[in-house]
């Protein structure tokens, strides 16, 4: 990679001050002084920024209990973000695993690696996820039967995959679906006659929602809960 952009990446910096940096021969690598920006290195370089040595961040990775109201999205002129519940320092590159709605709490997902992400996203990968629905009418058997096996949403040519119902009570399942189309919950129980009040995300794959966590907290992943998802 070249040596602006790993100073950008490593420092926080913009590529203009990473290229600063370097024209004003501040860096080196492996203890040659380097002043061309285009520089090729490693990660596995030894290079330093005037007398720190620096070193390429490792992937970061997060869960967040989300709260209604905010959107998933790094930027919104309208709306305020769920990164506007993260400290500004953990911005960068950071990227959001999957959309949940506006009006949807629970579990959602972030990180800076691409790759993790693609997985666990990726409609091949049929990753899935677990929803408490509350709906406005009673579930009734033909309405499970219909979802446990595939639904033709509006729009599309396909039947949803099948989805596991659980019922919690009579206005409200448990549903695990191995896709995430566009408001798919939604669609799917309109397709079914009925109407979802409230949605809750619970777990995606085996990462299941911190209880600990209250609505706008945040954790980093357990390393456990990173190589389930992998
Ligand atoms: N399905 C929906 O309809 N909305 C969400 O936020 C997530 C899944």
């Amino acid at each position: 990679m070249r040596l602006d952009y790993y100073l950008s990446h490593s420092q926080g910096l913009s590529r203009k001050d990473a290229k600063i940096n370097i024209t004003k021969s501040r860096v080196t690598v492996n203890g040659i002084l380097i002043k061309k920006a285009n520089h090729q290195v490693l990660e596995s370089d030894q290079i330093m920024l005037g007398d720190v040595e620096l070193s390429w961040p490792s992937e970061r990775y997060y869960m967040m209990n989300k709260p209604a109201d905010l959107v998933c999205a790094n930027q919104d002129a309208e709306h305020a973000t769920v990164m506007s519940l993260l400290p500004e320092n953990l911005h960068k590159d950071l990227n959001i695993v999957g959309r949940l709605d506006k009006d949807t709490t629970g579990l959602l997902l972030l990180t800076t690696d691409g790759q993790w992400l693609h997985r666990i996203t990726s409609p091949k990968h049929e990753c899935s996820k677990t929803y408490l629905v509350n709906l406005d009418s009673p579930i009734n058997d033909q309405a499970i039967a219909e979802l446990t096996h595939g639904v033709m949403l509006n729009g599309e040519s396909r039947l949803t995959l099948p989805a596991t119902v659980e019922v919690m009570n009579e206005t409200c399942i448990r549903l695990t679906i191995k896709e995430g189309k566009y408001h798919q919950v939604k669609r799917m129980l309109a397709a079914v006659g009925n109407h979802v009040v409230s949605l809750h995300r619970e777990a995606i794959g085996s990462i299941e929602l911190d209880a600990e966590l209250s609505a706008g907290g945040f954790r980093e992943l357990t390393s456990n809960e990173v190589d389930a998802l992998r």
